[in-house]
């Protein structure tokens, strides 16, 4: 069976096993170590499993500054948002290129070997202005941006263990896996939903939508770093698992999680998102109002139109749009600007704040808004 080929051709494995694995742990032991924040962490895993082929490794300069400035590595493929890692000038000072470097989860938990190619400085606004579209510290992924150190570390990386403490294992799916699910259960066209949130009713109608032109829906929350006022990814685990048990056909459905950190870069997180999606062997990817938007620092669609600077050969994925949808009281049922033609008077409207001042209150939001075995958990979740 015809699959989607992973980006740039083959899918990155990095993971060392077997004599050479015990060879790169016992040398290890002598080399200069660096501690790995939650998100390098995360980056690091989602190299060794491949969700970020083609890359090998952490982003070296021109690789860097071709994203940064024209949203392709330097190798020609699409590519959005830098994947890097960062340290002190003070440190980076003691560091040769070409030395190797044993990367840390906490003090004690060895993951990987760096071989340092590149050391390099970079500007910190000058990357904000252009993954982010803005320069403000009120932003998540700028600020996230601003807390890095002062010099970029570059280099492919070897990894000898796998992260400590990961959440939900049994829905863990490397990029192998899915695709091998997909090909168990036949699947050729297969539609991949990015979320950071309780699935609501018009995700549902999306993704259903989406659904009724491919094979099957991979529903794939995001559960890396998010900010701390998006609701814990447990919870949403939760709210999925209900969902689906009652709402969705089994035989079309996958539920998986990407543990990659969420940046809020809006449209070229969108791309990124789509990028990573088809390595798990997605063949469309959804991309509704204001994608992986936070504040009001993108437009509504954005991501939508991000999508016509590439080339659809080289991004291979295709993006599935959705306008804003809702419930339309007078069409009885889901809707779009592009299928109802009535006013907002007869949508179902309703703000993040006064839906969690209703769950809060222990309140149930309308059936035309969210799913009440969603609700529910999300009510026991505030008690
Ligand atoms: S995101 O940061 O992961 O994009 P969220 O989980 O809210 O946030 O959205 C998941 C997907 O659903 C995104 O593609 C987003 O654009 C889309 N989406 C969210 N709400 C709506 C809506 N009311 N109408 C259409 N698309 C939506």
């Amino acid at each position: 069976m015809q699959t989607i080929k992973p980006h740039g051709g083959k899918l990155i494995n990095r993971e060392e096993t077997g004599a050479e694995r015990e060879e790169l742990v016992s040398r290890a032991k002598a080399m200069p170590r660096i501690e790995l924040n939650a998100r390098e962490v995360s980056d690091l895993e989602m190299i060794t499993i491949g969700t970020f082929s083609p890359l090998e490794g952490f982003m070296g300069h021109d690789d860097y500054e071709n994203v940064c400035q024209h949203m392709h590595l330097k190798s020609g493929l699409p590519w959005t948002i830098p994947i890097t890692l960062s340290t002190s000038k003070e440190q980076a000072d003691s560091y040769r290129e070409g030395q190797e470097i044993a990367l840390y989860q906490d003090t004690n938990h060895l993951l990987a070997v760096l071989t340092l190619t590149e050391k390099y400085t970079y500007d910190k606004e000058k990357e904000a202005q252009s993954v982010y579209r803005t320069t403000d510290n009120a932003h998540p992924g700028v600020a996230a941006l601003y807390q890095q150190g002062e010099v970029l570390l570059a280099g492919t990386v070897q990894v000898v263990n796998h992260p400590l403490n990961v959440s939900f294992p049994s829905y863990r799916l490397t990029p192998t896996q899915t695709r091998a699910a997909f090909a168990e259960k036949k699947w050729r066209r297969i539609v991949a939903f990015q979320t950071r949130n309780p699935v609501h009713r018009a995700h549902e109608y999306i993704q259903k939508c989406a659904m009724e032109t491919v094979d099957g829906l991979l529903l794939h929350p995001l559960v890396g770093e998010t900010k701390s006022d998006d609701i814990p990814a447990d919870v949403r685990m939760r709210c999925y698992e209900v969902l689906l048990e009652n709402y969705y056909p089994k035989a079309h459905t996958l539920l998986s999680v990407l543990p990659a950190a969420m940046r809020y870069a809006g449209p070229r997180e969108a791309i990124f998102h789509a990028i990573m999606r088809k390595n798990y062997g997605c063949t469309h990817f959804i991309v509704g109002r204001d994608h992986a938007g936070v504040g009001n620092y993108y437009g509504t669609y954005d991501a939508h139109y991000i999508f016509d600077e590439f080339d659809p050969i080289a991004l291979a994925i295709t993006p599935m749009f959705f306008d804003h949808s809702f419930f339309c009281k007078r069409c009885g049922a889901m809707a779009s600007a592009k299928t109802c033609p009535h006013t907002s008077a007869d949508h179902v409207f309703l703000s993040g704040t006064k839906v969690r001042d209703m769950l809060q209150r222990g309140e149930i939001p309308p059936v035309e808004f969210t799913r009440p075995e969603v609700a529910q958990i999300l009510i026991d979740s505030m008690k």
